[in-house]
This record gives structure tokens, sequence and C-alpha cells, in this order.
């Protein structure tokens, strides 16, 4: 199953030999979550990453063999956040998962590819034009008891910055607390320095699976003190995440984490 998985607090590791190694763990865990909703005729709703650790992974779904193992009729694909550049940036992940895995994979119907639209100058409208999008989606009310009701993702791919971030979820900003929204505009934390959409902690913490890729050197002491270390979630936003009736993997890079 796995060069070395364990399981701390209530979810799993699994530490991968080098980045090759954890995006083909990666393609198998979403073949294998995809599966699961699709031979049974039903969606596969999957939040996908930006930033650069998922390229990988985005390339060989787009191929055989992980790609003609999924019906990508039934697969939709949302974004955990999104930069506020044009959508043919190099700075946007529209235009990274477009680069990777949409060019290269016309199976995906261009109505399951919901793009955040990060381009608009009204940030908080564009936020709220996302949240639209999954109401529509995951054909949710707005009547819960609660007030908001939450899309459940079957999957939500993340990573996780140096500093501790995840989505666009910066250490000390105000959308760390949203517990009232589905997506909301944030002031970055880290290159690049541009303003972000993002789900929030209540979306990410209602999905099936979440799936953490990590890689990086300069993440491995951040990532021990987000795994093992006293709950400081207010300065590593990573923490915060534990879906309630959801499971976590990470998948980290051995080359690039020295991990005892
Ligand atoms: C983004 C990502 C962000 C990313 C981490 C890790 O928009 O930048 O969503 O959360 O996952 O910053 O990025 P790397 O994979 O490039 O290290």
């Amino acid at each position: 199953m796995s060069s070395d998985t364990r399981s701390t607090r209530p979810h799993d590791i699994q530490i991968l030999p080098d980045q090759e190694a954890l995006a083909g763990a990666a393609a198998a865990r979403f073949v294998a979550f995809a599966k699961q909703r699709t031979d049974a005729g039903e969606p596969f709703r999957v939040a996908l990453a930006g930033g650069s650790t998922p390229k990988a992974l985005y390339t060989l779904l787009a191929a055989p063999p992980y790609h003609d193992e999924i019906d990508w009729s039934l697969v939709h694909l949302f974004f955990g956040d999104e930069r506020c550049v044009a959508s043919d940036s190099e700075d946007s992940n529209y235009h990274m998962v477009k680069a990777s895995l949409l060019d290269n994979n016309p199976d995906i119907p261009p109505q399951n590819v919901h793009r955040m639209p990060a381009e608009l100058p009204d940030h908080d409208q564009a936020a709220r034009q996302y949240e639209d999008e999954l109401r529509t989606a995951f054909a949710l009310s707005d009547d819960s008891q609660d007030g908001v009701s939450v899309p459940r993702f079957d999957l939500i791919l993340l990573g996780m910055g140096p500093d501790g971030h995840t989505a666009s979820l910066f250490p000390h900003k105000p959308a760390l607390h949203v517990q009232d929204r589905l997506v909301v505009a944030t002031e970055p934390g880290l290159k690049p320095f541009v303003p972000r959409l993002t789900l929030t902690l209540p979306v990410l913490n209602a999905a099936v699976q979440v799936l953490f890729l990590v890689a990086g050197k300069d993440k491995a002491d951040t990532l021990a003190r987000v795994l093992n270390g006293p709950p400081d979630p207010e300065n590593l936003p990573s923490q915060s995440v534990h879906p309630a009736k959801g499971h976590i993997t990470w998948l980290l890079d051995k080359t690039t984490l020295p991990l005892s």
C-alpha cells in the first residue's frame, strides 16, 4: 500500500520516496475516490489545489492509465482557491490546471469545470458568485437551521505553504474565522501577493475526503508543528482542517521533508 503509512491524529500519513511517487500515490487515491462515486452513477465533485505541487498529479490524471480509469462525464472540478488575476495569467491556479489537466483531457465536459471568477474587479462579488455556483452544483437550499448550507465535496485536494497556510487561508487573516460563508475574498499572506478567493473552513471541514499533498524543503519544520505540535491554528491554518465526518490523508515527499 505504501512505503510508510502511519496514523497519528485522526488522519493518515503516507511518506513517499520522491515527488514522482507522491503524484502517483495521489493519482491512485483520486481514481479510487472517483470510482466510489462514478461506478454508482453518481457525480464526483472535487476541489482542486493550486500552487505547484499538484501539477504532476494533474498531468498523470490526464493520461493513461489513470485517465482511462475515470468516467470524466461524472467528474466535476472545482477550485479550493484562486488568485485574483486573469485566468490566463501564470499566477492563475486555473491556468495551471488547464495546462496540466484540461488541455490534455478532452473527456472533461466544459460545463463540469467550475472556475472561480477571480478576475472580476469586485472580489467580494466574485466570491458570492462562486457561492451561488456551489449552491447550484450541490443543490443546496439556504434555509438550513444555521443559515448556511455547506457543500460536501467528495474530495478536496490541498497543499500547505511554508507558513502553514492551506488554500488561501493564511495565518492571522480574517478569512480563518469565517463561519457563515462558503467562499470569501482575502488578502494574501505569501507570494504571489495578490488578493485571493478561497473556500472557507466550514467547506473544507465538510468534505468526505481531504488529501494534502506536501513537498518542499522549506516546509519541514512547519509540517512537524502542524502534525505533531500543540494546537496553534492562528499561526498554522492547516491544523484547522479536520472534517467532522470525513478523513484526511497527508501525502508527503521524503526527499524534501526529512521526517524522522
Ligand atoms: C495557492 C494554493 C496554496 C498552495 C500552497 C502550496 O493558491 O497557492 O492553493 O494553498 O497549495 O501554497 O503551494 P506549492 O504546492 O506551490 O508549494
